[in-house]
């Protein structure tokens, strides 16, 4: 059985989009509709979310989850970058705009997708399964060099030479197919344990980013994402790695000094100690806001 996905910071959130009659969210990220739910809810009876995922899955879960809200609530399968400019191009001028990053409790426990190293599942990761490009292409197909460079800069691998190194002479007898193929060349070369988390999350997490374009589609997203809103509305963006975190500070300092706006969070915003006791996975939160100029 699936867990459903708990929304992170989702009364910080509902703060900062102040939710207003008429008002309208572009949720890029609606995983399963829980931040969009509140929203609408909060809303009610006039406010609206455009809302959009890449992954079919994921959306089809959220049409579920927020059928109660009618026609108050748009559904698009598509990445962030793209997202905003359908929204663009349709005319829309939202108040708010939410980047949730990273993968939802449903698909790490989806045991087919092959996110989650604690299964043994075929080695895929894409959020959208429709892009050709599967986590086995990458650690297949990549040279030395750039698996080392995946593992150092997407997850802070500090062997990231010696991984690379061993992915290469593991594939040239035989091909990564499934997550357990990778974790245990990582046990082999690291040992099981990498201080607090396994030795094989950082090379999990660089191969998820890698194939999902996850650092592009961000570096892209936002400057989009602060030209659509409307004047005085707001982004806010729930970073869980840090490299994804340095991303989003860049990005409003730069904005602000273009006078695109003003940063609302001077530091990022971090889940109280409630909310991680009653959710773990929002332990690494970190939210930031910005507000368009008026
Ligand atoms: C953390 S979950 C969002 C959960 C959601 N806020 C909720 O309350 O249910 C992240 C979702 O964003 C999607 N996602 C991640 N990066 C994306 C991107 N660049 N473009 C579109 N969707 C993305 C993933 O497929 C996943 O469903």
């Amino acid at each position: 059985m699936t867990r459903p996905h708990i929304p992170v910071m989702a009364g910080e959130v509902l703060e900062l989009v102040v939710p207003r009659a008429s008002c309208v969210l572009v949720d890029l990220t609606v995983g399963a509709g829980g931040h969009a739910g509140e929203f609408l809810a909060a809303s009610a009876p006039t406010g609206q979310v455009l809302a959009s995922d890449r992954d079919a899955r994921a959306l089809s879960i959220a049409e579920e989850r927020l059928a109660e809200f009618g026609d108050r609530v748009r559904f698009l399968q598509a990445d962030s970058v793209i997202a905003l400019k359908t929204w663009r191009d349709a005319g829309h001028r939202p108040d708010a705009v939410l980047l949730d990053l990273g993968v939802s409790s449903m698909q790490l426990d989806d045991e087919q997708r092959g996110f989650s190293l604690r299964e043994d599942a075929v080695l895929d990761m894409r959020m959208d399964r429709d892009q050709p490009k599967t986590a086995a292409d990458v650690i297949n197909k990549s040279s030395t060099g750039k698996l080392e460079r995946i593992l150092r800069e997407y997850g802070d691998e500090p062997r990231s030479r010696k991984l690379a190194e061993a992915f290469v002479a593991r594939r040239r007898e035989r091909p990564f197919r499934t997550t357990g193929d990778l974790r245990r060349v990582v046990e082999d070369v690291l040992g099981h344990k990498g201080g607090r988390i396994h030795s094989a999350t950082r090379t999990f997490q660089a191969l998820r980013i890698e194939t999902n374009r996850e650092r592009e589609l961000l570096q892209k997203a936002l400057p989009m994402a602060i030209d659509l809103l409307a004047p005085g509305g707001r982004l806010v963006v729930i970073a869980f790695e840090s490299g994804d975190d340095r991303i989003v500070k860049q990005a409003f300092l730069d904005a602000a000094e273009a006078g695109a706006g003003e940063v609302l969070t001077r530091r990022p915003l971090r889940p109280g100690r409630d909310e991680v006791g009653r959710n773990r996975r929002s332990r690494s939160a970190r939210l930031r806001a910005f507000a368009r100029q008026d």
